[in-house]
C-alpha cells in the first residue's frame, strides 16, 4: 500500500467533522440510498436530492455500507485528478472493510474489494499493469474487430430475424460482447463462457460469490497457461507475453478486469442505445433514413445515461476538505460519471452534445478507460446490424414497463422486448456497415 503523506486542505484527524468522527461504523449524516429499486427507477432524482446537499454528498452505497458520491462534474474532475496524491484508489484504506463492517454478501463489497488488478492498486503498481492492458489493447486492430461484431451481431440476430419478436437484451446486447472479448482474448470457447458468465453474475447478483469467484479464476488461470505455450494474434497473448512480465497470478486479474469492465458496460451503451433509437423521436423518426447516424445516439447515451453510473470508488488519504465539506480518511467516495453529466452547471444543451465527447462515461485523468475506442466499435457495429437486420423496430411494451436493472454502479435495462416484420430465413449476409 502506498504510504500515506500530508496533502493540500487536510485537517487534524475528526477535527470537527459534521459528519462525525471518521471511523469505520460511522454513518454519515444524511445520507441517502443509491441502491434499491426506488433508486433504480428514477437514479436522477436522487442525484438531484444529493446535489442539494452539496458537491459531495452522504450516501449508502448498498444496504449497511455507507460512503459519499460526488454529484458535480466539478468534484468528480476533481477527485479523479488528485488520485493518487490525495485520494487512494486501493480498497485496501477502506475502514469499514479492514474492520469487518461490510456485510460479507453486499454488492459493494464485490465490486470494491482489493485485487491486484490495475483497477485497484495506486501509484507504480497502477502504472505497471495499467500500461500491459493498454498496450495489449492497443494492439488490437479495430478493423478486424469490426469484422468480428458484425459476424458475431449477424449470427445473432440469424437466431431471431424470422421470428418477429425478441428480446435485444437477452437475446443479443447481452451475449454479443461476452463473444467478442472471448475472441479478442483468443479464448477457447468454453473457457470463455465460465468467465463471462461468471462477470455477468457479479454485477447483478451476489448468490454463491465465492464460488463464482473460483470459477472465473481458474478459467482465467487456464488461458493464461495456454497463451504461455502457444501464443497468438490475440489480447491474452499479449498480456501473458508483455515485456512487464506479469506473474500467472497478474494475468489471471487483468484478465478478468479487461473481461469485466468490457463485456457490462458495452451491454448496458447497446440497450441503452437502442431504445434511444426505438423510442425518441429525435432517432426514431429517421432510424431508417440513414440521416442520423448512431454515432450521434451513443453520444446521447453516454451523455444522458451512462452505463457506469457510479464507480471509481476512492479514500482520502488523510482528513480532507473540498468546498466545506469535510471527507474522513477511510471511507469510500464514489465517482457519479451520470450525476456529472447532468450536472445543471454544464447547461442542458443535448442537441450540442453528438459529437462531443466532454462526457465522463469514460472517467478521466490516469483511471479513464483505456478502451473507449474499442468500446465504439463494438457498440456501434452491433447496433448498425441490429436496424440493418430489424427493419421496422418497435418496443413491445411501454416504456414505463421496462425495468432497470439493480445496482447501484452500472445503468442498464433488464430487459428490451421488440417486435419486427419477420425474415425469411436466408444463409449468408454481407457484414458490411451501411449506416
Ligand atoms: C461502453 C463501454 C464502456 C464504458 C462506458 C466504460 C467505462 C469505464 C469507466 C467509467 C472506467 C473507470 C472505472 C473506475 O475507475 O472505477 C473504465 C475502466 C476500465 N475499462 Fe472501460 N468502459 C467500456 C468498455 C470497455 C471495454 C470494451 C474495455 C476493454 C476491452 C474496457 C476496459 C477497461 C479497463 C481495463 C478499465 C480499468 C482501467 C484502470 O483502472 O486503469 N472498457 N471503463
Amino acid at each position: 500500500m502506498t504510504t500515506p503523506h500530508p496533502m493540500p486542505g487536510a485537517l487534524p484527524p475528526n477535527g470537527g467533522c459534521p459528519h462525525g468522527p471518521a471511523s469505520s461504523t460511522t454513518v454519515p449524516a444524511g445520507h441517502l440510498a443509491i441502491h434499491g429499486p426506488e433508486f433504480s427507477a428514477n437514479p436522477h432524482a436522487i442525484y438531484n436530492q444529493l446535489r442539494a446537499l452539496g458537491p459531495i454528498a452522504p450516501c449508502e452505497i448498498a444496504p449497511g455500507v455507507y460512503g459519499y458520491v460526488t454529484t458535480t462534474y466539478r468534484s468528480a474532475l476533481y477527485l479523479l485528478r488528485n488520485t493518487p496524491e490525495v485520494f487512494a484508489k486501493d480498497p485496501r484504506h477502506w475502514l469499514a472493510l479492514r474492520d469487518g463492517h461490510v456485510p460479507a454478501d453486499s454488492p459493494a463489497r464485490e465490486m470494491m474489494q482489493p485485487r491486484q488488478s490495475a483497477l485497484w492498486l495506486d501509484g507504480e503498481d497502477h502504472g505497471r499493469l495499467r500500461g500491459a492492458i493498454t498496450d495489449s489493447l492497443g494492439w488490437v486492430d479495430t478493423h478486424a474487430l469490426a469484422a468480428t461484431v458484425a459476424r458475431i451481431a449477424d449470427q445473432l440476430l440469424d437466431r431471431i430475424s424470422t421470428r418477429g419478436r425478441a428480446d435485444l437484451v437477452a437475446h443479443f446486447a447481452d451475449p454479443l460482447p461476452m463473444q467478442v472479448l472471448i475472441e479478442m482474448f483468443g479464448c477457447p470457447s468454453d473457457l470463455g463462457q465460465v468467465i463471462v458468465n461468471s462477470v455477468a453474475k457479479l454485477f447483478d447478483t451476489t448468490q454463491d460469490s465465492a464460488r463464482t469467484n473460483a470459477d472465473l479464476e481458474s478459467a482465467c488461470l487456464a488461458v493464461a497457461r495456454l497463451k504461455r505455450d502457444q501464443p497468438a494474434a490475440d489480447v491474452a497473448s499479449w498480456l501473458v507475453h508483455h515485456p512487464a512480465r506479469l506473474s500467472d497470478d497478474e494475468i489471471v486479474q487483468q484478465i478478468l478486469l479487461v473481461v469485466g469492465a468490457g463485456t457490462v458496460p458495452s451491454t448496458n451503451l447497446i440497450a441503452n442505445s437502442l431504445l434511444l433509437l426505438i423510442t425518441d423521436d429525435q432517432y426514431s423518426g429517421d432510424l431508417h433514413t440513414g440521416v442520423r447516424p448512431v454515432a450521434d445516439a451513443l453520444d446521447h447515451v453516454l451523455w444522458e445515461d451512462p452505463p457506469v453510473s457510479n464507480y471509481c470508488p476512492l479514500y482520502a488519504r488523510y482528513q480532507h476538505t473540498y468546498e466545506g465539506i469535510r471527507l474522513p480518511a477511510g471511507v469510500p467516495i464514489l465517482v457519479s460519471f451520470a450525476a456529472a453529466n447532468s450536472d445543471p452547471a454544464l447547461g442542458k444543451h443535448s442537441q450540442r452534445r453528438a459529437g462531443n465527447r466532454a462526457h465522463l462515461a469514460f472517467s478521466a485523468g490516469i483511471r479513464s478507460c483505456p478502451a473507449p475506442g474499442l468500446a465504439r466499435v463494438i457498440t456501434e457495429t452491433a447496433i448498425e446490424r441490429v436496424l440493418d437486420r430489424l427493419p421496422d423496430l418497435a418496443l413491445e411494451v411501454p416504456v414505463s414497463r421496462l425495468t432497470r436493472r439493480p445496482g447501484t454502479f452500472h445503468s442498464g435495462w433488464t430487459n428490451l422486448p421488440v417486435t419486427f416484420p419477420a425474415a425469411a430465413p436466408s444463409a449468408t449476409h454481407s457484414y458490411g456497415v451501411s449506416r
